[in-house]
């Protein structure tokens, strides 16, 4: 990140999980922390977006929009990643680059397994306030900050008291396209060195997409006479992947890819009216593993 400042884009995806629960793919997605993890303010444009009725106004139907918008990505995303950790029971769950993601707070399957939250220090000590409120379903919750555009991953989690010798599932949601290719090299290399046989790297990245790059600058254009904060301009995209790039990468660092699907095709699985297709396509969710017991 460009400043010190708590991720914005992590409370954007929050805020989208929090329009969706109740709403979206019900008995198949659900996030109850999603509203608790957000302050006053940014439950607003939730709540008019959970009505179902645009506002009128430029401004806030620009909210609206970007509020519709994000929900729509974040139920598949979120299924097919808790579907996969669900699918490998590990003691320990690392969660790179974790903004304000519930799971440690809402998943029972976790109730054997040690969490490790890992996100930069700013964001990190945001969620340490918001989630103050919440009880752990987790055995445990430990808090690693690190900015891995500066620090070394492997190092932090070794202090932290994560075992390398242990499996372990590691979730790594939203939060490549915000590192440059070297970062998420030495990112993969690190999570590659204390990936204990049979452990699980969940990844969800951006492949390379000239319809979603105009997406967003429409969207950067839309939200100035909107008055709205520009979450991308302090957090600016750095990298996206093809799948075979992540798949050579991944495999490169012993890592086996054996499912990797794009949003869209994840979305018309379920239950929702599928209306962004374009920013859903450009999104995917990976899921790697580590030959051996597990
Ligand atoms: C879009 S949010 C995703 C948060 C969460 N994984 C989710 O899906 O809800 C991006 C996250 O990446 C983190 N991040 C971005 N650059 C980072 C860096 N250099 N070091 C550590 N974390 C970083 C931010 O702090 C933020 O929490």
């Amino acid at each position: 990140m460009a400043t010190r400042e708590a991720s914005r884009t992590a409370v954007l995806v929050c805020q989208g999980r929090a329009v969706a629960h109740g709403r979206m793919a019900p008995g198949r997605y659900a996030d109850p922390t999603a509203m608790a993890l957000l302050r006053p303010a940014e439950r607003v444009p939730v709540e008019q977006a959970r009505t179902g009725q645009a506002p009128k106004g430029w401004a806030p139907r620009v909210e609206y929009e970007s509020m519709t918008a994000i929900a729509e990505v974040m139920v598949p995303r979120t299924i097919a990643i808790d579907d996969a950790v669900r699918d490998r029971p590990h003691p320990q769950v690392v969660i790179v680059g974790a903004g304000l993601d519930g799971r440690a707070w809402r998943m029972p399957e976790l109730a054997d397994t040690v969490v490790y939250e890992v996100d930069h220090p700013a964001s990190q000590q945001d969620k340490r306030d918001r989630s103050q409120a919440l009880r752990p379903l987790a055995r445990a919750v430990r808090f690693v900050p690190v900015d891995l555009s500066r620090e070394p991953l492997d190092a932090a989690l070794e202090a932290a008291g994560h075992d390398r010798a242990q499996p372990t599932t590691w979730i790594w949601e939203g939060v490549v396209p915000y590192l440059t290719r070297a970062e998420v090299g030495a990112a993969v290399a690190a999570i590659a060195g204390r990936c204990a046989p049979g452990s699980r790297l969940v990844l969800n990245y951006q492949s390379p997409s000239v319809v979603a790059w105009c997406g967003r600058l429409v969207a950067r254009v839309l939200t100035r006479p909107a008055r709205r904060p520009d979450p991308l301009g302090s957090e600016p995209r750095r990298s996206a992947w093809t799948p075979a790039s992540i798949r050579a990468q991944l495999a490169a660092a012993g890592l086996t890819v054996a499912t990797d699907d794009d949003l869209l095709t994840l979305a018309r699985r379920l239950p929702i009216a599928v209306r962004h297709r374009r920013s859903l396509r450009s999104g995917r969710v990976a899921v790697a593993d580590r030959p051996g017991a597990g």
